[in-house]
């Protein structure tokens, strides 16, 4: 027997991302893979880290992100393998960056402005060449991806305000089927937004149809997360029905003061459906989600905060309130003023923040915005603050829950094949921690900064991460699905 390994991870207690008890052992890696998990004291390894009894987990899958701009742009990706994040879901709420077989308007049509607010990277015409882009400059994490909706009405249609007609329907099919055949592993939609509120139903089944015939999954930012969220769950259902694709509901969350406490009806729901169909949904450990700025999302909101401003960039990290104090208007003109602007806005409760994490099937997703001048915390510090806060602090649920959600059940329902879990023969993508540490450092106030605790982070069985720093490594490769 060969007992020398490229890598040999020493006195792990390991967290093997089913859910499992933790159990003492060492991990041997070669090449890509693990390939022997157990006593391995008398082995070597080319290089070895001795953990002294800290954690091994599956490296982390964000459920949820807006990173596909920064794979190229800021391919160290940073914010994420910082946080233990070995693969980033992108494409999410309806924006991806291919394909734009049309220019992208000057200036950029929000939300997509959210990827880039210049224009200049909406340069790729088919999916097929962002994918071949990616594999020729791989980022330092793995990435699966999302087609989405709006880049595909933005790249289409002349106007948005309206349900796409027949024709349009039909090429923004054949987009999607050539996205699937090109690497995507399904397709978004945000039909909260300005840009896709006027599809109907129909309109998003037409155009997803050839998600059944490939395997594709649906996530969604749906069209109403307040007082119509029931139509909206059943809406998503619906899609995922008569396109024959599991759904995400991404980001599960209730807004507005009014709508306080609706998770026991809405987590119900969601239960009953997945009796009858595959249903998964993500969330983020925050009471504040952070889009771009405007006037209704404001007013419903009881604290704005500024993430970026075009017009005025020097506002950026300060709340809305000193802002438009400072100029001498009200909030509206203010608003006005910065436009094109991001914000972080306050109108979730936290018993439903918690209900939702606590809920067995939820998975864990970031929603960063990876090119804002001042984020919202979750860039940074979603995961290690659902294990630290959440999980250690609070103790919503015990460690190996929290890893579940953020690997093993993740894998399971993107179809991330050997991903996700610690066994031999699966993908070496792990994050080593110390659990009586790891917790995010990112605040409302300070929103980049490292997390707490995460020692090492390894992709495809290369270090990422070490020490509190990067490597310069850049394994990460496009994940596709594997048909369910
Ligand atoms: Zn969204
Ligand atoms: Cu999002």
């Amino acid at each position: 027997m060969n007992d020398t390994f490229d890598l040999l991870i020493r006195r792990a207690s390991i967290i093997d991302g089913t859910g499992a008890t933790r159990r003492p052992g060492d991990i041997g890696i070669r090449g890509d893979r693990i390939a022997a998990i157990g006593d391995l004291s008398h082995a070597r390894g080319v290089q070895e880290i001795d953990l002294g009894g800290r954690v091994a987990a599956p490296g982390f899958i964000d459920a949820h992100t807006h990173d596909d701009r920064a794979l190229l742009s800021s391919p160290d990706m940073t914010p994420k393998v910082s946080q233990g994040i070995t693969t980033v879901i992108t494409g999410n709420c309806g924006i991806s960056l291919a394909p734009t077989p049309r220019a992208v308007p000057r200036p950029v049509t929000p939300p997509l402005n959210l990827l880039d607010d210049e224009g200049g990277w909406f340069r790729f015409e088919r999916f097929g060449d962002y994918v071949q882009a990616l594999r020729e400059q791989p980022a330092a994490t793995n990435c699966a991806l999302l087609v989405g909706h709006t880049t595909l009405r933005v790249g289409t249609m002349d106007a948005l305000d309206r349900v796409a007609t027949d024709d349009e329907q039909a090429q923004m099919r054949a987009l999607v089927d050539d996205a699937l055949s090109s690497g995507a592993i399904g397709v978004s939609t945000g039909l909260f937004y300005e840009t896709a509120v006027a599809a109907t139903t129909e309109e998003v089944i037409e155009v997803c149809r050839p998600l059944g015939e490939h395997g594709g999954i649906y996530c969604t930012h749906m069209r109403d997360e307040a007082d119509r969220i029931v139509d909206s769950l059943e809406e998503t259902f619906r899609i995922g029905r008569e396109t024959h694709a599991p759904v995400v509901i991404s980001h599960h969350k209730l807004v507005g003061q009014g709508n306080y406490g609706r998770s026991s009806e809405t987590l119900a729901l969601i239960e009953k459906r997945m009796g009858e169909q595959r249903v998964c949904l993500d969330c983020y450990p925050y009471t504040a989600g952070s889009t771009i700025l405007s006037a209704d999302r404001a007013a419903t909101s009881s604290r704005v905060l500024v993430t970026w401003s075009k017009a005025l960039p020097q506002h950026a990290g300060r709340d809305l309130v000193d802002i438009a104090r400072d100029m001498g208007v009200d909030e509206a003109e203010a608003i006005k003023r910065l436009d094109p602007a991001g914000a972080i806005y306050f109108r979730m409760d936290e018993g439903d923040v918690q209900r939702i994490l606590r809920f067995g099937p939820t998975m864990i997703g970031s929603d960063g915005l990876p090119h804002d001048t001042a984020p919202h915390p979750r860039l940074w510090g979603a995961f290690p603050r659902v294990l630290g806060h959440y999980g250690r602090v609070l103790g919503l649920f015990p460690m190996e829950t929290a890893v579940h959600k953020m690997t093993g059940l993740t894998a399971q329902n993107f179809g991330l094949r050997d991903r996700g879990v610690l066994r031999e023969g699966a993908y070496a993508d792990l994050t080593l921690f110390d659990p009586d540490t790891v917790g995010e450092a990112a605040t409302y106030e300070h929103p980049m900064a490292p997390a707490h605790g995460i020692d090492t982070v390894i992709v495809n069985g290369v270090v990422v991460w070490r020490n509190g720093q990067g490597t310069g490594a850049r394994p990460g490769r496009v994940l596709t699905h594997e048909a369910a």
